[in-house]
């Protein structure tokens, strides 16, 4: 089931629910580790990084369940310390089990998470901060060594406010002795839900939501409930898909608090938007409008994540777009499979491209190549006259719990084969 075929030019009608948040169900699930107890994690999503991280905390000894919507870990066996190297290879966020199993055992052995499809994504910044944390890093034979005799607090500064290095840094400072003071924190929304469940199971951390984070260590952790937030780049690409075909759409728990950004952009491409408690409604414009310039950046600016989805809306847009990808170096690879089905897209640079929006569309046979940019894809199909397949879905499936019936329920012509 790796190609997904869309019968496009259809606007989107009807409403769906948003599932749970990827980001923030992968350092939760990451943090279960730390208490030695049973946790019930609610509305984990069922993707496959999910399912990733459930293999790995099995392999280092978890006993992790799916009941109903949710996953129920019992972190009470952790023997190892040692990663099972594909399942790391296969997951960059499998880099957030390095500060979670720094506190709970003082070993840990990896095979260096490395680069990704979409940049280099470097860990400097998690190995400096640890470092200062009392752990010492050895690489032996491609394998990553951590070790920590002694975890305890420091003052962190972040040079650049990265979301996994803020998430490692909380994860060892609740069990290190003394206070962390963490400067620079990335403000991500996941990051406070990662907070939140360690409060649950009585840590104490405060600023949460904030860049400076005290976070005070040593507190033993009891297992505990939690929910995990719905999925804001999930919702953030419902809602692109319906101003890009011009909908109608209620998106039922959908974060209007966590994707400002995101809804000033789709105002200016002429979308209407009415928010209540329960979700978002969304009504596109019948032809979406350039916006002149779009940046990504990091929270609470536009999210790199759906960069892709809001070049693939443009490509239709009326008039001219530069798109700027300030976050990650490798964030265009969908602009040749974008021309593939008509669009006129200069790259200028790197990272930056000028978007010249064309009336309309046709389908066409195009390839995924990560996961944001395939689900970019599957938003251009919608868009496009005729038939259009994407292959290579196995990405998308890795942030998105079933696309193509969300979609369905949102009146698209869809199919996964
Ligand atoms: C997380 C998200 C990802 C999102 C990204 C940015 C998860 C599982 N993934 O990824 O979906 O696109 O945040 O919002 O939550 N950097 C360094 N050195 C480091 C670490 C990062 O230079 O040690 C750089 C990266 O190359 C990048 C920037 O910092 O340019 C931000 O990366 P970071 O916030 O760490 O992203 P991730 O946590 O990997």
């Amino acid at each position: 089931m790796d190609s997904i075929h869309i019968w496009g030019g259809v606007a989107l009608q009807g409403e769906v629910c948003i599932q749970g948040s990827k980001n923030a169900t992968l350092p939760i699930l990451a943090a279960t580790l730390l208490t030695g107890e049973c946790s019930y994690i609610k509305n984990c999503p069922r993707i496959s990084d999910v399912y990733a991280m459930a293999s790995l905390l099995r392999s280092l000894g978890c006993t992790v369940i799916w009941q109903e919507n949710g996953l129920l870990v019992d972190s009470s066996s952790v023997k190892r310390g040692e990663m099972c190297s594909e399942a790391v290879r296969g997951m960059r966020s499998s880099l957030c089990l390095l500060g979670a199993m720094l506190g709970r055992c003082s070993e840990v052995v990896m095979e260096h998470p490395g680069g990704c499809v979409i940049g280099s994504r470097p860990i400097d910044l998690h190995i400096a901060a640890l470092e200062q944390m009392g752990v010492e890093f050895r690489e032996e034979a491609g394998m990553l060594k951590a070790s920590a005799d002694r975890l305890h607090g420091a003052e962190i500064t972040l040079p650049k406010p990265s979301v996994g290095a803020t998430e490692n840094i909380i994860l060892a400072g609740v069990m290190a002795e003394g206070d962390t003071i963490l400067e620079g924190a990335a403000l991500e929304p996941e990051i406070a839900a990662l907070c939140r469940y360690l409060e649950h199971c009585g840590a104490c951390i405060e600023g949460i939501g904030s860049s400076r984070l005290v976070i005070r260590g040593g507190r033993t952790l009891y297992g505990t409930d939690f929910e995990v937030p719905a999925d804001r780049i999930v919702a953030g690409t419902y809602l692109l898909a319906c101003i890009g075909t011009g909908g109608s759409i209620f998106l039922e728990r959908a974060p209007g608090d966590e994707l400002e950004a995101v809804i000033k952009l789709a105002e200016r491409m002429g979308g209407k938007l009415y928010f209540s408690e329960e979700g978002i409604y969304v009504q596109g414009p019948d032809r979406p409008k350039s916006v002149e310039r779009i940046e990504t950046a990091t929270y609470p600016g536009f999210p790199t994540d759906l960069q892709s989805v809001a070049l693939a809306v443009e490509t239709m847009g009326e008039g001219d777009t530069i798109i700027e990808e300030k976050i990650f170096e490798n964030r265009f690879r969908i602009v040749e499979e974008l021309r593939k089905m008509g669009a006129c897209i200069e790259q200028l640079e790197e990272t930056r491209v000028l978007v010249r929006g064309v009336p309309a569309l046709h389908g066409a046979e195009t390839e995924a190549k990560e996961l944001r940019g395939g689900a970019a894809l599957a938003v251009a199909g919608l868009m496009a006259q005729g038939k259009t397949c994407v292959s290579g879905c196995l990405y998308i499936y890795r942030g998105y719990e079933n696309i193509c019936r969300d979609l369905r329920e949102l009146g698209a012509r869809i199919i996964s084969v």
